[in-house]
């Protein structure tokens, strides 16, 4: 059994002082991520989210554009393990979400599975429908750069965070 403050404990923070290097933290956080994962992105507008999931899906080794789904709510990509298997990462920002019934009727729900892994912005403005986080990303300024803080939501995180 874990306790909250079992898995709380495992918090890593680091200073980002440009754009270069909140891609760079998101494609070293690629490779400790597993299938299953729930991450939520916290920060203000402009803190750096989707530079870092850019980041993220580089390193899984998209080359194509990653853009943000602000519009869209969800952008879904496809990341090939191998010659027979993939898994899926759905990106959303829910800055714009504001309906409860919209979740399922749009089918977000199934995007959460074993087989998936979930990187949320905004999750506040759906927190009575979204899973809970086996990650938090928390992204705000500091000086002319950033800080990034990751923590752990889960037992499952604690296990990923600890790769880092
Ligand atoms: N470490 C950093 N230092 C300075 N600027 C950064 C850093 N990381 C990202 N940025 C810049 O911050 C700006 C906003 O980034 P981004 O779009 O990723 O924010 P966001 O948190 O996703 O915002 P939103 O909530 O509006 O979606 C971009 O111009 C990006 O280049
Ligand atoms: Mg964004």
């Amino acid at each position: 059994m874990h306790s909250v403050n079992d898995i709380t404990l495992t918090t890593k923070e680091t200073i980002l002082a440009n754009e270069a290097a909140t891609l760079a933290c998101g494609k070293r956080f690629a490779i400790i991520l597993t299938p299953g994962l729930v991450v939520y992105l916290h920060g203000d507008l402009g803190a750096g989210k989707t530079t870092f999931v850019r980041g993220v899906l580089h390193g899984l080794g998209h080359i194509g554009k990653v853009k943000s789904p602000t519009y869209t709510l969800v952008e879904p990509y496809v990341v090939e393990l191998n010659a027979v298997s993939s898994y899926n990462i759905y990106h959303f920002d829910l800055y714009r979400f504001n309906s409860e019934e919209e979740w399922d009727a749009a089918g977000f729900r199934d995007y959460f599975n074993p087989q998936s892994i979930c990187m949320i912005e905004w999750p506040e403005k759906a927190e009575h429908v979204l899973p809970e986080p086996d990650i938090h990303v928390q992204l705000s300024l500091f000086k002319a750069g950033r800080k990034i803080q990751l923590s752990a939501g889960s037992p499952l995180g604690k296990a990923c965070l600890k790769k880092l």
